[in-house]
């Protein structure tokens, strides 16, 4: 299975998913090609640097469909099947999220429903809760929203700040968007079994 990484900034959950697919812990995939909106994201040196191909497609105020589709070519181009958003800070254009039916998936470090959008941690803190967490779910046209694949959750701390706790979130952000992948893809080659299954009993027939 071809994989694309969709990022925007630091990049640590796409390291995680590279590092996992060179490893061998996400069996029999290939990352095709990190694409970045911002010139100067820190993850494009870092995937460099782990040999993947990398891409920046600025959006320099063209509409969100002309970007899309120049992103969603990109992909098409290199055989990419499934779409990994990791700090990607763009909402996809319903034309994107059709080019990938079920497989585009999105890291957002909340336990969702609850607290989508951006400075999830401040809003958690100052809402007193005692409990947050990340969640990797299926992406659809509506912010963090979609079905969910899979959460991890951590505590808030009495004395947590922002930072301490996005700290403890992105710990568990990079296991558990490994685990997702696992997931989808083991779904995705059972389909694609079936598939077979079902073709080759209809040319039988
Ligand atoms: C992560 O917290 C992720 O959940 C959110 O954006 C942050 C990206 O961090 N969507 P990184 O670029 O993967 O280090």
């Amino acid at each position: 299975m071809e994989i694309g990484i969709l990022i925007s900034g630091r990049g640590s959950n796409m390291v995680a998913l590279v590092d996992a697919v060179a490893s061998g812990e996400i069996p029999a995939s290939e990352v095709a090609v990190v694409i970045s909106d911002k010139a100067d994201a820190a993850g494009l040196a870092k995937a460099e640097e782990r040999g993947v191909e990398t891409l920046v497609i600025e959006r320099k105020g063209r509409k969100r469909e002309e970007h899309d589709a120049e992103i969603v070519a990109a992909l098409k181009d290199r055989g990419v099947e499934i779409v990994c958003l990791a700090g990607y800070m763009r909402l996809l254009s319903p034309m994107f999220v059709r080019a990938f039916p079920d497989r585009i998936i999105n890291i957002h470090p909340s336990l969702l429903p609850a607290y989508p959008g951006l400075n999830v941690h401040e809003r958690v803190i100052a809402a007193g809760e005692k409990r947050s967490g990340c969640t990797v779910h299926y992406v659809d046209e509506l912010l963090d929203h979609g079905e969910v694949i899979l959460q991890r959750e951590v505590p808030v701390l009495p004395d947590d700040t922002p930072e301490t706790l996005s700290a403890r979130i992105l710990e568990q952000e990079h296991g558990a968007y490994v685990e997702a992948v696992k997931k989808i893809l083991t779904r995705e080659r059972a389909r694609s079994e079936q598939r077979e299954i079902e073709y080759g009993f209809s040319a039988r027939h």
